[in-house]
């Protein structure tokens, strides 16, 4: 086959995903996710062997859609790419602003966007290396990041917010740990901390969502740290788990 050939095959099966979905904004959406440029780079992941197929997309968020895919060697994979063409770029220069890996960066929309992609990469290396539980980064093509799947064969892991945690108690210490161990080891604080991006995966916390992560020199680092630790704070007092902020913080920033 030429390979105009298998471009236009691969054009035709991304095409069953552009109308699949039911609803406008969905469809919106999936349209916008498979312009031209996308479609070329997630081709690219084709031919390079890191994908072997899309499987379906497990979710359709502001900044990007997440898909399941699978890999030559039929390993399950998540694929997030990044959408060019939202408005909340001005919301992500804050994050990339003081950050000594993106000092030199022109804040181009374009531009911007790629080298989130690119941080949230580098970030699940750096949290993998602290030793805090995140999907291991495979691969990274400008808005586009694969990553190993968390879940199983038939459904992926649920966001924290939607589980009925059975050890509250644990998970919780488990967090917090993690928060401590990224900050000590990894020198990083999540920034974005919620139970929208904690998955949790054989009753286990998953961090996600670390392209806004940033390190310990960034100028709001230890803000966002504290807001962090009050979000799990706020989320386990539904458990009557109670975490006390001010010694949480101590704890975490202790040596
Ligand atoms: N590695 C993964 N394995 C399985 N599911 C994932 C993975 N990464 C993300 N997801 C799913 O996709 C959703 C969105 O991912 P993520 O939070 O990274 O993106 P986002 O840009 O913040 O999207 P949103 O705007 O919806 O918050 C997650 O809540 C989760 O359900
Ligand atoms: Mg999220």
């Amino acid at each position: 086959m030429s390979p105009d050939e298998d471009f236009h095959r691969f054009e035709l099966e991304i095409d069953k995903w552009r109308y699949r979905r039911k609803d406008a904004d969905d469809r919106k959406s999936q349209d916008e996710v498979f312009d031209q440029q996308n479609l070329m780079r997630i081709y690219k992941l084709f031919t390079d062997g890191v994908l072997d197929r899309l499987d379906f997309p497990i979710s359709t968020g502001k900044e990007g859609n997440v898909f399941r895919a699978t890999t030559p060697d039929e390993k399950l994979v998540a694929v997030k790419i990044y959408r060019t063409t939202t408005s909340t770029f001005r919301d992500m220069a804050k994050y990339v602003q003081g950050d000594p890996r993106f000092k030199g960066l022109t804040y181009r929309k374009r531009k911007l966007i790629l080298a989130w992609a690119y941080k949230e990469y580098l970030n699940l290396r750096l949290f993998v290396k602290a030793g805090v539980r995140v999907p291991k980064p495979i691969a990274h093509l400008d808005n586009i990041v694969v990553m190993e799947y968390i879940g199983d064969e038939n459904a992926p892991a649920s966001e924290m917010r939607d589980t009925r945690l059975e050890d509250p108690e644990g998970v919780s210490d488990k967090i917090l740990g993690y928060v401590k161990a990224a900050y000590q080891k990894g020198e990083l604080v999540h920034a974005d901390l919620s139970e929208f991006n904690i998955l949790i995966h054989s009753s286990e916390p998953v961090i996600i969502d670390v392209g806004q992560a940033v390190m310990l020199g960034h100028p709001l680092a230890e803000e966002w740290l504290e807001r962090d630790v009050v979000n799990m704070a706020r989320f386990f007092k539904k458990y009557n788990v109670r975490i006390d902020v001010k010694a949480a913080l101590e704890e975490i920033r202790k040596k």
